[in-house]
């Protein structure tokens, strides 16, 4: 051991967010386009072998101690299940979640929890059948409802909600989620939309900020701000509901970004490491692996891709470039 994920700046990554898949049964607006993208190729895919061997190097060797499996929709990935398994078993154990757009959750929450996943976060942007048509560009609302309730029952807790709010379409719907997110015992969190779109839709002018978010809730709910110790690298601002203990969160990613306290790094379905969501370059790890790599090699080449990580995103920057791989082939 002894090895480490560090970067210039003195941060530490421990959490690792694996991409499975950049498929999706979804076609999110703020995601991608109507007709879908053009899907990594099967053969560019890590295995599930592949997969389980880079998370145990990561955990064993690098120091990680919590895994995310994301996509794309990682659901659809057939060895799932075996993969959440096989990490359970790794030492120190790693905390294993699931970040997941809750279609077919229902039928498979219970195998997920009893595999070892830890906890999991679904996305669910309205309450409103014909508006999740709308955003989603999918008949599916019924099946993230199941699947949220199904996760409660699994012991898959504390469940929490991601909800990204969209100008004209949802943004009316902050106090309806927070309200119906308590009720059902919930954690919702808003994340504020970011240039990562396939489509390169995104515009800083008609995001719905943070502020605004907080502004609408308020006018429902007393907001207090949760002490910041309880923050830690959380990307959440957290605050109490009418006093608490009931809280949601509020992911100002681009008008509060939080660079600083990032400990993340993340590996793509076709083994690339990235530093940060926003970064325009890789280190291939697939290509190591196929070439007969050691352990040592790929934790080598891992360390020295995190070493190079910004300062930040710099989203507001003029010179912002939003990065060629979309966020479902990057993982959330
Ligand atoms: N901006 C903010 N959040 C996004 N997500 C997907 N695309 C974007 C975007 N452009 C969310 C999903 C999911 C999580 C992984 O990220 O809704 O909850
Ligand atoms: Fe699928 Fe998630 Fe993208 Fe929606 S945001 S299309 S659920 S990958």
């Amino acid at each position: 051991m002894g090895a480490v994920l560090v970067d210039q700046f003195g941060r530490r990554a421990v959490d690792l967010r694996v991409s499975l898949t950049d498929r999706c049964n979804l076609r999110c607006t703020y995601c991608m386009p109507e007709e879908g993208l053009q899907w990594l190729a099967k053969p560019d895919l890590l295995t599930d072998e592949e997969i389980i061997r880079l998370v145990r190097i990561a955990v064993t060797d690098l120091g990680v101690r919590e895994v995310r499996f994301t996509g794309g929709e990682p659901m659809l990935r057939p060895g799932l299940v075996r993969i959440v398994q096989e990490c359970a078993r790794l030492e120190p154990r790693p905390e294993l979640s699931l970040t997941t757009n809750g279609i077919g959750l229902a039928r498979n929450a219970t195998a997920l929890k009893e595999a070892g996943l830890d906890r999991i976060n679904v996305s669910l942007d309205t309450l409103d059948p014909e508006v999740f048509r709308t955003l989603t560009r999918r008949d599916r609302h019924q099946d993230v409802i199941a699947g949220l309730a199904a996760a409660v029952e699994a012991g898959l807790t504390p469940v929490k909600i991601n909800s990204v709010l969209m100008r004209g379409v949802n943004e009316h719907e902050a106090p309806a989620l927070l309200e119906w997110s308590l009720e059902q015992g919930y954690e919702l969190r808003f994340i504020e939309q970011m240039p990562l779109d396939a489509q390169h839709g995104w515009d800083r002018a008609s995001m719905v900020t943070a502020e605004e978010i907080l502004a609408s809730l308020a006018e429902r709910f007393a907001l207090t701000p949760e002490p910041a110790a309880s923050r830690g690298a959380a990307p959440a601002e957290r605050w109490l509901v009418d006093g608490g203990p009931a809280r949601v969160g509020v992911i100002a990613s681009v008008t509060r970004p939080f660079c600083r306290d990032c400990d993340r790094t993340r590996l793509t379905a076709d083994g690339q490491v990235r530093n940060c969501l926003f970064a325009t370059g890789e280190t291939d790890l697939r290509e190591a692996l196929r070439s007969g790599g050691s352990d040592l090699e790929i934790a080598e080449l891992w360390r020295k891709a995190m070493w190079g990580k910004k300062a930040g995103a710099g989203i507001d920057d003029p010179d912002f470039l939003q990065p060629a791989r979309p966020m479902s082939a990057i993982g959330g």
